[in-house]
């Protein structure tokens, strides 16, 4: 498993901004996109592509497009869905499909609610998107999940981590398929109730309000 942890001052700035217990849901929804936006770039590092020949208005030239199948893009519901506009932006072909998943917050183990994927997803490359990764336990849901259908390559962006929920992603996918975990941050630990520490509390409820 490829793990790369994001190092820019504006991400560290507006994580900073995020975490902050004063900043309202309006503000909160608009940086959770821009922070998708600029860890996509990372993300996408390896998306395939294939070569294609075009005109210019000078002259034919080679370049490179996006190859079919179209990534796939998998928001976990809820508080993955505020990185959903952020990451299409930059990938408007990308295909999406939704997982409905929530913790259980007396066990800590992640239900999955909802599921609108493709059947086969053999040879798709899947990103999936959720800004929290605490014990890992979603994630490690949410992959297998891919995996089951048939994906090999699955990268994850987060974007906070706790160092105990990445070590559980990493254990639980040895010698699993191509996975690659990309974050905004990684921070000092879990609390007993299985919040990251420092982080920046639910982010569902921060996103869209308490349920
Ligand atoms: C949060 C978060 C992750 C999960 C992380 O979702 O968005 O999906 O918790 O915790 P884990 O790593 O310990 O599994 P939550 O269950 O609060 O649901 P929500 O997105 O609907 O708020
Ligand atoms: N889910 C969240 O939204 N925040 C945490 O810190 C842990 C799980």
């Amino acid at each position: 498993m490829r793990v790369h942890v994001a190092d820019h001052p504006l991400i560290t700035h507006k994580l900073t901004v995020l975490r902050d217990k004063t900043t309202p849901s309006p503000t909160f929804r608009a940086l959770a996109e821009e922070l998708m936006t600029l860890l996509a770039y990372e993300a996408t590092r390896n998306v395939r592509t294939e070569v294609v020949t075009i005109q210019t208005p000078v002259s034919e030239t080679q370049g490179l497009a996006i190859s079919t199948p179209r990534p796939l893009v998998v928001p976990i519901l809820r508080a993955g869905l505020g990185m959903l506009e952020g990451m299409v932006k930059l990938v408007p072909t990308a295909e999406v499909g939704f997982l409905g998943m929530v913790r259980n917050e007396e066990t800590l183990q992640p239900e999955t609610y909802a599921e609108r994927l493709p059947d086969d997803l053999s040879n798709r490359q899947c990103f999936v998107l959720d800004p929290m990764l605490a014990t890992g336990g979603s994630l490690i849901a949410a992959i297998d999940f891919l995996f089951a259908r048939g994906a090999v390559d699955v990268t994850a962006v987060c974007l906070i981590a706790a160092p105990e929920g990445l070590a559980a992603v990493e254990k639980a996918m040895e010698g699993r398929g191509d996975v690659t975990i990309v974050l905004g941050a990684l921070d000092e630990r879990l609390n007993e109730h299985g919040y990251i520490v420092p982080g920046l509390g639910d982010a569902g409820d921060r996103l869209y309000g308490l349920v």
